[in-house]
């Protein structure tokens, strides 16, 4: 039992980080890929380009793990802008992987993947550049001693790689503060004099923002700031195969986190993918056209649910979950934009899915009732 300690203080009692970032999580693959790394590094970067990319679309002979289902140009394209002076901007539909391709980018450039700035309307440019330890700030006065490093001096400095999430949701004066570190390369603090007064970026530093395609677009950031990024779009997974095996290694990877020992079943979880992206484009597999939901249903969500799911079963009934599950989860992700979501929803499991051969079918028609409403 923890006794004694300060209920506030942060001891982690324990228990587990939920989500270590991704130079934790993949340390082993990152320091064997530093080891047998023979390709040339640009300067400042923890792994050739070669080596970074090994580690996000995996490499099998080696045991390096894919982490990233996609077009593997489009992560060489990621890298060679990063190794360029524009900074890189990960653009897309929500839930397409763009923060997780963004982190693992961090992890193989600069070994660091939590220099994030997280974009919303309230973020200011203290978040984002410095600000004060104002106990020191009064005592002493402005000094290298009172500066609160934000991620993008600590990047420069150090000579790292900056993630910006969301960038787009940020008020566009906040946007404009990455314009001179971006070109020139330099961050004034005009607080302070002498030699700390500008920290100059050193190799190695670059920024890789993200923006989806839902919010607040693209469209509104400045053209200077645009200028200076090189913008890549990341598609959601084309492939139903594809996005099966992600939400099944995905799914199970998370229950087996949550203490579920029972794998989720294939055909509950084909029914799922098949049922995600049916209402996403908005046409069956058979060809009949259907309602798409205005919900974003993503692989994202898809894996989600599929972990909802078997928690369910398991924590509910002792089992890995069933397509009533599905119904029951489906809810809560397909209603969020708007209540004609669920009338859509109920229309699909009405009329679309009693044709279909498979008992998780027959399961997830019979269930059709659990819809709330
Ligand atoms: N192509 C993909 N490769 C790997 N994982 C994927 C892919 N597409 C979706 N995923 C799943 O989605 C999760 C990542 O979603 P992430 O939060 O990075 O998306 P996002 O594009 O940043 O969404 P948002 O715009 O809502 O911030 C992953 O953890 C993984 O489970
Ligand atoms: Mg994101």
């Amino acid at each position: 039992m923890d006794t004694g300690t300060d209920p506030g203080a942060d001891t982690g009692n324990g228990r587990a980080v939920q989500r270590p970032p991704a130079e934790v999580r993949h340390a082993d693959e990152l320091r064997r890929l530093a080891e047998t790394d023979t390709g040339e590094r640009p300067p400042g970067w923890a792994l050739s380009l070669t080596a970074a990319r090994r580690f996000i679309v995996g490499d099998p002979g080696t045991g390096i793990t894919r982490k990233f289902v996609g077009d593997p140009s489009l992560i060489d394209r990621a890298l060679v802008s990063l190794a360029t002076s524009r900074g890189l901007m990960l653009v897309g539909e929500p839930g397409t992987a763009k923060s997780l391709l963004s982190e693992l980018l961090a992890a193989a450039v600069s070994g660091v993947s939590t220099l994030t700035i997280q974009g919303g309307a309230a973020t200011t440019e203290d978040q984002i550049k410095y600000s004060w330890n104002y106990a020191l700030l009064v005592a002493e006065g402005p000094s290298t001693r009172s500066l609160v490093r934000a991620p993008l001096l600590r990047g420069m400095a150090e000579g790292r790689v900056v993630r910006f999430e969301e960038i787009t949701r940020c008020p566009l004066e906040v946007q404009d503060s990455l314009l001179s570190p971006l070109s020139d390369r330099v961050l004034a603090i005009p607080e302070l004099i002498g030699p700390d007064a500008m920290v100059f970026a050193r190799d190695g530093f670059n920024v890789i923002a993200t923006a989806n395609t839902r919010d607040r677009g693209v469209n509104e950031m400045s053209a200077a700031l645009k200028r200076r990024f090189n913008f890549e779009t990341v598609f959601p997974i084309a492939d139903f195969e594809t996005e099966l095996a992600l939400v099944e290694a995905e799914a199970g990877a998370l229950l087996h986190r949550s203490g579920v020992t029972a794998a989720p079943r294939r055909d509950v979880l084909e029914v799922l993918v098949t049922t995600f992206r049916e209402l996403r484009a908005g046409q069956t597999v058979r060809g009949d056209a259907m309602d798409r939901l205005t919900s974003v249903m993503s692989t994202a969500e898809a894996v989600s649910v599929a972990h909802a799911v078997g928690l369910r079963g398991w924590f509910l009934r002792g089992e890995s979950g069933t397509a009533a599950d599905v119904v029951a989860c489906l809810a809560g992700t397909a209603a969020k934009d708007s209540p004609e979501d669920l009338a859509k929803l109920r229309r699909y499991l009405e009329q679309q899915v009693s044709w279909r051969r498979g008992g998780q079918w027959q399961a997830l028609h019979d269930a059709r009732h659990q819809l709330p409403g």
